[in-house]
């Protein structure tokens, strides 16, 4: 956290809180972090200073009256300055384990939270990317009309219509624009590459190159030389001399994906780096530096890691400087309807094959699938099938699903109609004869044929 925000003059940040010794540590802590300093100490006070000065963010506490922490009074204020400057970010301070009052604090237009007692790292940053996020909002306001179009045609396909991506989509839109790091969290397949691609094309930055470097699984040897490059000679197959990474992505973005099992040692070496924008080839004394971004991605419990130990709480907190977690495929289920069609019209593109679309059972079968490798799996299975169909639209068969071992489709999130459907086809397949299934499923041959021909389907004898 050492280098001051980017910029023509200091940030401006108002800091308002009753309690003095408050004000003055923050007061500190944000003019050593390169910001100037606003001060209040009431609500008429904060009020007064918006209406007067110009400033980048407010950092305002919830709690006035000193009889209460119920954060009522912090909360109109919140509004009155919401109607004042209705463009200014503000940061809310909480009382530590008021996440309600956070969250009523962000309903009424605060842009983030902080709970005290707050860290310091944590706190600076959280400013920064709001200041960061006006200065780049006012930029691309001033980008033209034209030039927006042209940035949005570049853009790399994301395809989410889920509940549970939407705020993920509104959360990469708003920290595209801004210089902030990004940790892209998520299981296997679920898109991190993709989102990371996507954010990189709608910044700043598109212009510039997107250097994706795998951080898991660099030897050691192989680390410093990926990563800062070597002059030649530098050791015994260093013919020529390479750029490394971080010079490749000077004024670009630099991808570190896998980045949660990178081993200490290169974690070390890497924070260093991000913290002075110096680095030096292997082999050479010249110092270079590399104003550069960093998008990272990674599949493991990162904060797991960081309390066992084996990944460093400070490189952590200079990667996640924003966290954009991406939620399972199986959480998504209208994604696997938008995501198979689309997969289905690019491969049928590509193999050259007049299939048009899935039948019902088929979309049912996609839909009761648990998706343990996510978009990926979803991918290959539709590709597969694009390949094996002989007739215009997929069937369930074309699919071939494999029923995971343990884990049970996502039942809850299901329409009755297809929990009903799904549970009858699993009870056939399971037993292989329409008696059996009845049986199982508690129902009467009759009426399980009954509900088999509203099905449509047709079963052994
Ligand atoms: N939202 C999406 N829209 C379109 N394609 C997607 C989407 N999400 C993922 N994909 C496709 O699914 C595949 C896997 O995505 P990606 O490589 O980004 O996943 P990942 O999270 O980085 O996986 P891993 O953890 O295994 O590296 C890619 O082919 C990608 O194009
Ligand atoms: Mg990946």
């Amino acid at each position: 956290m050492s280098e001051p925000v980017q910029g023509e003059r200091p940030p401006r940040v108002l800091v308002a809180d009753d309690v003095a010794d408050v004000v003055e540590a923050l007061r500190l802590l944000l003019k050593g972090a390169g910001f100037s300093v606003l001060q209040a100490s009431s609500p008429a006070g904060v009020e007064a200073a918006v209406a007067g000065e110009d400033m980048d963010v407010a950092l305002l506490d919830m709690n006035y009256a000193r009889d209460t922490t119920s954060g009522a009074e912090g909360l109109d204020l919140l509004s009155r300055v919401r109607a004042i400057a209705p463009d200014l970010p503000v940061v809310v301070m909480t009382a530590w384990g008021s996440v309600a009052g956070a969250v009523l604090a962000m309903k009424r237009g605060a842009r983030d939270y902080v709970e005290k007692p707050w860290q310091n790292d944590r706190l600076v940053s959280i400013l920064r990317v709001q200041v960061e996020l006006r200065r780049a909002s006012s930029q691309a306001a001033l980008l033209g009309a034209q030039s927006m179009r042209e940035h949005e045609r570049a853009l790399p396909e994301l395809v989410a219509v889920s509940k549970a991506m939407e705020p993920v989509k509104r959360l990469i839109e708003r920290v595209a624009a801004s210089d902030a790091n990004v940790l892209i969290t998520g299981e296997h397949g679920t898109g991190k590459e993709v989102v990371a691609r996507w954010i990189h094309a709608a910044s700043l930055r598109a212009h510039r190159p997107f250097v994706p470097v795998n951080a898991g699984a660099l030897a050691d040897g192989v680390f410093e030389s990926e990563l800062f490059g070597h002059v030649k000679g530098a050791f015994t197959d260093a013919k020529t001399d390479r750029i490394g990474c971080f010079e490749l992505a000077d004024g670009a973005t630099l991808f570190l994906d896998e980045i949660g099992t990178m081993p200490p040692g290169q974690q070390a070496k890497l924070l260093r780096v991000l913290e002075t924008g110096e680095f030096q080839p292997v082999g050479s004394s010249r110092t270079r530096r590399a104003n550069v971004r960093t998008l990272s991605a990674t599949n493991v419990a990162i904060a797991e890691e960081v309390s066992r130990g084996a990944f460093r709480e400070d490189l952590l907190y200079r990667l996640n400087t924003v966290e954009v977690h991406l939620p399972p495929l199986r959480d998504r289920p209208e994604d696997v309807v938008a995501l198979g069609s689309h997969f289905l019209r690019r491969k049928a593109e590509r193999y050259r094959k007049p299939i048009t679309g899935f039948d019902g059972d088929a979309t049912t079968a996609l839909l009761g699938h648990s998706w343990p490798g996510n978009v990926r799996e979803l991918e290959h299975v539709i590709e597969r099938a694009v390949v094996l169909t002989e007739g215009t639209t997929i069937a369930i068969g074309d699919l071939h699903l494999r029923r995971p071992a343990s884990e049970g489709p996502a039942l809850e999130r299901m329409t009755l109609a297809d929990a009903e459907t799904y549970l009858i086809r699993r009870a056939i397949e399971r037993t292989g004869n329409a008696t059996a299934a009845a049986e199982a499923l508690g129902l009467s041959r009759s009426a399980l044929y009954r509900r088999l021909s509203a099905m449509g389907i047709r079963v052994p004898e």
